[in-house]
């Protein structure tokens, strides 16, 4: 058997995410009109003998109620949402409901980021895993960016013979995407770095030079990071392994990654669920252009244009005339008669007036390459918003541009 466990943080990480993370746990905010996390969700149903689906996380245990009943429903697999007490790093987290995860005596423990987008190849993971017989494979990809783990494998037996976190000066363009297999061994070894961690603190404890004492000893014994307190240790011991992923690649800190990583789902749904794209069916009459996602509850007007990129979640009300690119349109939303949203996140519950602008130039990596409305924020007839972020509960009746309103 196979469990899989995905890593969905808490409410003091995300904060990047702002204002889209002020009342929508980031792991639930939509991509594609999914919930972020719905995507590794549905991509670990399809590894063969899968017995449970954790998520770890120490947000409140309501924010995830509904979602983990609907979804393990759905799937027809168990989904549980395990809340820690307080956050025990990458690696901890898993080592502290061990017990729960072990239940099914899996062989094989699925470890994955819920803040990564990719088209999570698994089923070949594992594959590639079995044959490596190590204690851990690594999914990773060829990138050139020192914001995340960068890793030396090699060439021929992909054993992974060293690991850098974030490092400042180049190591490699091979990075870590944040999705890994384990056997059981992985307890193990989490064990052995909490166990070395109290010794050194009774060592420190005990010895009066405080010079001896670690960079790390700020952290307590039972928070471990997987890429610093493992991988880093574990390299060039012939127990982790890397398994290299030559489809799409992101992280989604940012709201305008979570713009752009819509879009990647959008695209994979032709291959995985054609049937959630609009236009295929005849059922939405206004025009369709590329990859959109309209929730079966949103009314959209015939003459409305759409796409490409597009998502539309429930109960959205889209007017006559109106011109769509590139957004994503969270619930309760109405798009008046002509506006046009460009390059945009339209918070829940805002309302967009009539021949109204909200756009951005669409490069996901500035900090106003999107624009953001939060929830409920009025923009007024006739109003051009341009590039700019505005806060929740705001009403523009002036046009901005280039500005962060509060
Ligand atoms: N439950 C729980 N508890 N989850 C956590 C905790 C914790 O204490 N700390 C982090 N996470 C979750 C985050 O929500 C995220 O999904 C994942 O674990 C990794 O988060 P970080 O440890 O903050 O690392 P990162 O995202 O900056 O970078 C990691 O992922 C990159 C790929 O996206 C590193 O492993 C990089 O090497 C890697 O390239």
């Amino acid at each position: 058997k196979v469990v899989a466990v995905i890593m969905v943080g808490g409410p003091t990480k995300g904060t990047r995410f702002r204002p889209l993370s002020f009342n929508t746990p980031k792991p639930l905010f939509p991509l594609a009109g999914q919930p972020m996390v719905h995507h590794p969700i549905s991509a670990c149903k399809r590894i063969p003998n899968l017995a449970q689906i954790f998520l770890i996380g120490f947000y409140e245990e309501k924010e995830f109620t509904l979602y983990v009943s609907s979804i393990s429903n759905e799937l027809k697999i168990p989904v549980r949402y395990l809340k820690e007490d307080k956050p025990h790093g990458s690696a901890g987290g898993l080592y502290y409901f061990r017990n729960i995860i072990m239940e099914d005596n899996p062989s094989h423990i699925f470890l994955l980021n819920c803040d990564v987008c990719c088209s999570f190849p698994l089923t070949d993971m594992l594959e590639a895993h079995k044959r490596y017989s190590g204690m851990g494979t690594v999914l990773v990809s060829a990138e050139s960016a020192n914001q995340f783990g960068e890793l030396v494998a090699d060439p021929i037996t992909k054993e992974l013979l060293h690991y850098t976190e974030k490092p400042e000066t180049f190591v490699s363009d091979l990075i870590n995407c944040g999705v890994y297999v384990f056997t059981p061994d992985i307890f193990t070894a989490i064990q052995e770095v909490s166990t070395h961690r109290e010794d050194q603190a009774n060592l420190r404890h005990l010895s009066s030079f405080e010079t001896l004492q670690s960079p790390t000893r700020a952290l307590p014994q039972d928070f471990v990071r997987l890429d610093q307190d493992i991988l880093s240790p574990f390299a060039g011991k012939k127990q982790l392994y890397t398994y290299e992923t030559m489809d799409f690649w992101e992280q989604i800190k940012t709201p305008g990654m979570s713009l752009k990583c819509s879009g990647l789902y959008l695209a994979q749904f032709r291959y995985t669920s054609p049937d959630l794209l609009a236009g295929g069916d005849g059922t939405k009459s206004a025009s369709i252009l590329g990859d959109v996602y309209v929730h079966p509850s949103a009314k959209v007007h015939p003459t409305a244009k759409i796409g490409p990129n597009v998502s539309i979640s429930a109960n959205v009300r889209i007017g006559a005339g109106v011109r769509l690119i590139g957004c994503i349109i969270l619930d309760d939303v109405e798009v008046q008669e002509n506006a046009v949203v460009i390059n945009s996140i339209v918070g829940w519950k805002s309302s967009i007036g009539k021949w109204s602008r909200v756009q951005a130039d669409g490069d996901y990596n500035a900090k106003l390459g999107i624009t953001i409305l939060g929830e409920a924020v009025i923009v007024e007839d006739e109003v051009v918003v341009i590039s700019s972020i505005v806060l929740p509960n705001k009403t523009l009746n002036v046009s901005v541009q280039d500005e962060i309103i509060l």
